[in-house]
């Protein structure tokens, strides 16, 4: 694995060891500490959107592993950028200073251009086609909860863009069978279908929800409301999206000792219901939990030789 750039760039191999090293690395934490692995190195942590969870999460697993995190805004903080500095100089720059770079932007194919240049590994914090360090703590929290990966039914309802592709993927690559539910002007990205469609019976793309979360293990679902409160945008999204939030009638349908997941932050009443959210509550915080961990994973294993 040279970067973390989107789910199928990894193999299953790398998928199982990244969740392996992650639940090592959690442990190590939990009796008292990790390894420094990443002492003298410098990780670049640059966000042109808002984060709270990849942020800290990033922070603090840099500074858990004994390297240095720098956070940036890029909007204020890579001020030449803003005045016009191109992308490829930007990345030519940082690589000669930093040993990664950690990049929340917009187009992912920015972020590919970006890894091309920069000459040290690249994470992706999440892109509007992909969010791989979001699935890679959805699987190490269903693994660690279920003991296996292999045959769960994993089921997501909402909208097809970045989670919902990233999960197909990773899902898939994990030996799961994988349902996405979304309405039919949200479907995930073209090639991410292409993709799935290789996997046979074990794929599934439905409008309906109902008929999505029928015997699932696991159903998982984020924001699909992403536009300003009150705007016309947001008004389409509600009426778009009707009858797509979890609710404990719709996920009656489900195993009866389904998980549910939400990367967070959830608009609760949107596209989960206050009911279903506190009681899945557990499963969720630990999901953000496992961010730290995971991350510390790919980190480890990009730079600090695991
Ligand atoms: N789930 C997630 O990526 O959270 P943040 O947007 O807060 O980083």
């Amino acid at each position: 694995m040279k970067h973390l750039l989107k789910m199928s760039d990894l193999t299953p191999g790398e998928v199982s060891h990244i969740l392996d090293v992650a639940d090592q690395l959690k442990a190590q934490q939990k009796a008292g500490g990790t390894p420094p692995l990443l002492a003298g190195k410098s990780v670049a942590l640059m966000f042109s959107k808002n984060s709270t969870r990849t942020r800290n999460s990033f922070e603090v697993g840099v500074y858990q592993l004994g390297g240095l995190g720098h956070y940036m805004n890029a909007a204020t903080e890579l001020q030449q950028s803003g005045r016009g500095e191109p992308l490829k100089d930007t990345a030519r720059v940082l690589g000669r200073y930093y040993d990664c770079v950690v990049w929340r932007t917009y187009r992912q194919c920015d972020l590919e251009e970006f890894a091309e240049l920069a000459g040290v590994p690249v994470i992706n914090g999440l892109t509007d086609y992909a969010h791989p360090c979001q699935v890679l703590a959805d699987l190490m929290t269903i693994r660690e909860r279920r003991g296996t990966l292999a045959g769960q039914k994993l089921c997501f309802v909402g909208d097809g863009s970045s989670m919902a592709n990233s999960l197909i993927v990773g899902g898939l690559l994990a030996g799961m069978s994988v349902t996405c539910v979304c309405p039919r002007d949200y479907r995930p990205a073209a090639d991410v279908v292409m993709f799935a469609h290789k996997y046979g019976e074990k794929f599934h793309l439905t409008t309906d929800p109902a008929e999505g979360v029928k015997d699932a293990d696991v159903v998982v679902t984020a924001v699909w409301n992403t536009a300003r409160p009150g705007t016309q945008d947001s008004e389409q999204r509600l009426r778009d999206f009707a009858g797509y939030q979890l609710t404990s009638s719709l996920l009656a349908a489900a195993k009866p000792d389904h998980m549910v997941l939400h990367c967070l932050p959830a608009h609760r009443g949107e596209e989960i219901s206050t009911a279903v959210f506190e009681g899945h509550a557990d499963e969720i915080f630990d999901e953000a939990e496992n961010r730290l961990h995971v991350q510390k994973a790919v980190l480890a294993i990009l730079l600090g030789g695991k």
